[in-house]
């Protein structure tokens, strides 16, 4: 089986990064790392990239908004975003949004995401992973990188066990919550902020003695195996996308929800 070649996005220290680089080397994913991008110029993730050889690009979410802020007619959107289009189709601000707000984020993301798929044309990723990487993908991102959409190809992280607490703090919403399991998981991008269809998760118990460094840290130990387990399944083809559907509750309408299946080892 020829390997995959994977690109990773990252915001942070890169612990997940590092173990997909691991898990590539030690051939426990069929797969090698092709790039990884950081929207934040000084992320730890990229020096460890470094470390392998592996090239990196930095796409630097906070100039271009900051660019915005001061003088939003200097920042250029790409040619090929349509607003109404973007707006329509994202699930990551509500209708209650102010419009100006809804066109400031879709604005500044489209600049910034076009800036990212030039840098990721060349590598010609079949795979791309966000490993701690800290903003959300829009439409004009995801459908250019999607081109089948049948065949997602972005994968996230996630530190809790979804669909509960999504967004940026997901050990310690489980931590405060009172939850007395914790857990991570594996997901295809979608529209909305983590609610894509779930390839794997694993959970682990809470107790009245933990912390939030704690559960961390006992997550993250998961997330590194979880992670290169879920990446190889799609190295291997042996994940599906198909739509479920379901009989609603108390007599409601069918429910109907896209989902993974993990095929058999061929
Ligand atoms: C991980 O816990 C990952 O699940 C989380 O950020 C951390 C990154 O750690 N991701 C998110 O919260 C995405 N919304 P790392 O940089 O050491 O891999």
């Amino acid at each position: 089986m020829t390997p995959i070649r994977i690109g990773a996005l990252i915001s942070g220290g890169g612990s997940n990064l590092q173990a997909i680089i691991d898990a590539c080397e030690d051939s426990r994913i069929d797969g090698r790392m092709a790039f990884v991008g950081s929207d934040v110029p000084g992320a730890g993730g990229l020096q460890r990239a470094r470390h392998h050889g592996i090239p990196t690009f930095v796409v630097d979410y906070g100039a271009i908004v900051d660019q915005y802020r001061q003088a939003p007619e200097t920042l250029a959107p790409p040619s090929d975003f349509d607003p109404a289009e973007i707006g329509a189709k994202q699930h990551l601000l509500g209708p209650e949004a102010a419009p100006s707000r809804v066109h400031a984020f879709l604005t500044t993301r489209a600049v910034a995401e076009a800036r990212l798929l030039d840098h990721i044309a060349p590598f010609a990723p079949d795979l791309l992973v966000l490993a701690g990487f800290m903003r959300n993908l829009t439409p004009y991102f995801i459908d250019r990188f999607n081109t089948d959409p049948d065949r997602p190809r972005i994968m996230n992280i996630h530190p809790a066990l979804l669909p509960a607490f999504p967004g940026v703090d997901g050990y310690g919403d489980t931590l405060r919550y009172g939850c007395k399991v914790g857990g991570c998981t594996v997901h295809f991008i979608d529209y909305g902020e983590d609610s894509g269809p779930i390839i794997g998760q694993r959970c682990f118990p809470i107790t009245e003695s933990d912390t939030l460094d704690s559960v961390k840290q006992r997550g993250l130990t998961l997330e590194w195996q979880l992670y290169p387990e879920c990446i190889q399944y799609f190295a291997q083809d042996r994940l599906q996308v198909v739509t479920m559907t379901h009989t609603g509750p108390q007599g409601r309408p069918p429910v109907q929800r896209r989902v993974v299946k993990i095929l058999r080892s061929p």
